[in-house]
This record gives structure tokens, sequence and C-alpha cells, in this order.
């Protein structure tokens, strides 16, 4: 069986990637806590602080559980000074996949997702829960898509771009690097880099800078 190790443990996204190893089949060997705060992994599971690592653990490939596109970033720029060097790409086994699918290294594909034809994703995305992806996607990296969002066909998302859960996307809509698209919003026209949006048709937000 695969082992890995999860750099951060802090997340409550925790709970949900521990969920897909065990479909996935894939035990975790440690995590490894990068910052003060408490664990959300299961009682069992062994956790090291980042500056005891051991170099078995260095060795194995690591997957960092955090959703926001910002916090996650730092946390791989982290784990490869640690000297992790094989970033893990986790697939719940039950989204439903295209054929042709381009993932990068070190993405998280959550439960019920449903992905549609020639979709590129690019290193270190997040695809959460039960989210719809539609064909022709073209996202670049640290690119996260909130549960049960609705993204059109041929829809693009620059890096670092965040969708809130249950937004929707209409097709060919272009969204700017690092932009916040908020829970719930409906995107009817494109969205400019670093903006943060939200509402019905989504509009946006005064004075917000993006993760
Ligand atoms: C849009 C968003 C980024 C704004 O965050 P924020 O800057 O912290 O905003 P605040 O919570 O301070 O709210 C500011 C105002 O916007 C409103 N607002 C916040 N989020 C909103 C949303 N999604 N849609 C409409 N209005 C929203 C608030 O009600 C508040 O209104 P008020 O000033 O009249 O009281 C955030 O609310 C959001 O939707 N993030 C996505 C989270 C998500 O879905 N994550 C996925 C989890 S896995």
């Amino acid at each position: 069986m695969t082992r890995i190790v999860l750099f951060g443990t802090g997340s409550p996204v925790v709970a949900d990637v521990e969920e897909s190893l065990h479909r996935a089949g894939t035990i975790i060997a440690a995590g490894i806590s990068n910052r003060p705060a408490p664990s959300q992994l299961s009682n069992g599971i062994p956790v090291t602080e980042a500056d005891k690592v051991s170099a078995e653990l260095l060795s194995l490939p690591y997957l960092v559980p955090l959703f926001s596109p910002g916090n996650r970033r730092t946390a791989f720029e982290e784990a490869a000074r640690l000297g992790l060097k094989t970033p893990f790409t986790l697939i719940d086994p039950t989204a439903i996949l295209p054929r042709a699918l381009e993932l990068g290294d070190g993405s998280y594909v959550n439960a019920g997702c449903v992905v549609g034809s020639r979709v590129r994703v690019g290193a270190f995305g997040f695809l959460n829960r039960g989210a719809l992806i539609g064909h022709d996607l073209e996202a670049g990296t640290f690119v996260s898509i909130g549960p049960g969002a609705v993204i059109g066909g041929n829809v693009t998302l620059a890096s670092g771009v965040l969708i809130g859960a249950g937004a929707v996307v209409l097709p060919k809509i272009v969204i700017g690097e690092n932009a916040v698209v908020g829970a719930g919003a409906v995107v009817t026209c494109d969205v400019a880099a670093g903006a943060v949006v939200a509402g019905n048709p989504a509009r946006p937000m005064p004075q917000q800078t993006g993760n």
C-alpha cells in the first residue's frame, strides 16, 4: 500500500483527505505540523513537528491539506524547503473523470466531483466535494474550487483563483490571477486579477484583495 505524509495538520480539510485516502487505499504514515494549531488528524495517526521530521518521512510523497490557495502555496514552499520532494496527487475514487484529464502534481480531487472532457488543472489544484467542472476548463496552479461549485464549459481560471462553495461560473468566463469568487456567486462576466466578487450577478466587493 502507498504511504504518504500530510504537510499541515490544522485544517478541517484533513478530515476529507483522510476519507479520500482511505477509499483510495493509501495510508497516512504521519502528519507534519507546520503551525502551532491542534491536529485535525484522527487519533492514532502520529504527528511530527516540522523540525523533527525523520529522513524516512521526508522520502515519502506528501500532500498539503489546505483549501485556500495562498495558504497552500506557502505550505508547499515550506515543505520543499524542509526536504519533501514528491507531491502526491489524490483523486477520490468516487469522482467521475474524463478519459483525458491533465491534473498537475500535488492536486486533490475530493469525493463526488464530476469533471468534464478535456479539462486541464495545473499543479497543486483542489477540486472540492461535489464540484461540477465543465468541459475544456483551463486552470492554472494553486486553483481551488469549492464544494458544489458549477463551472461552465470553456472557463479559464488563472493561478491562485478561489471559487467559493456553490458558486456558478458561466461558460467561457475568464477569471484573473488570485481572484476570489464568493460562496453562492453567479459569475456572468470576466473577473479581474486580484478581485473579490460575490452575489448574483457577481459584483466586485469594495476594498478587497485576492487571496
Ligand atoms: C466573499 C468572501 C471572500 C468575503 O469574505 P470577507 O472579506 O471576509 O467578507 P465578510 O465576511 O467581512 O463580509 C463582508 C460583507 O459581504 C457579505 N458577504 C460575504 N460573503 C458573501 C457572499 N459569498 N455573497 C454575498 N455576500 C457576501 C457579508 O454579509 C458582509 O455584508 P455586510 O457588510 O452587509 O454585513 C467570503 O465571504 C466567501 O464567500 N468566501 C468563500 C468561502 C468558501 O466558499 N470556501 C469554500 C470552503 S471549502
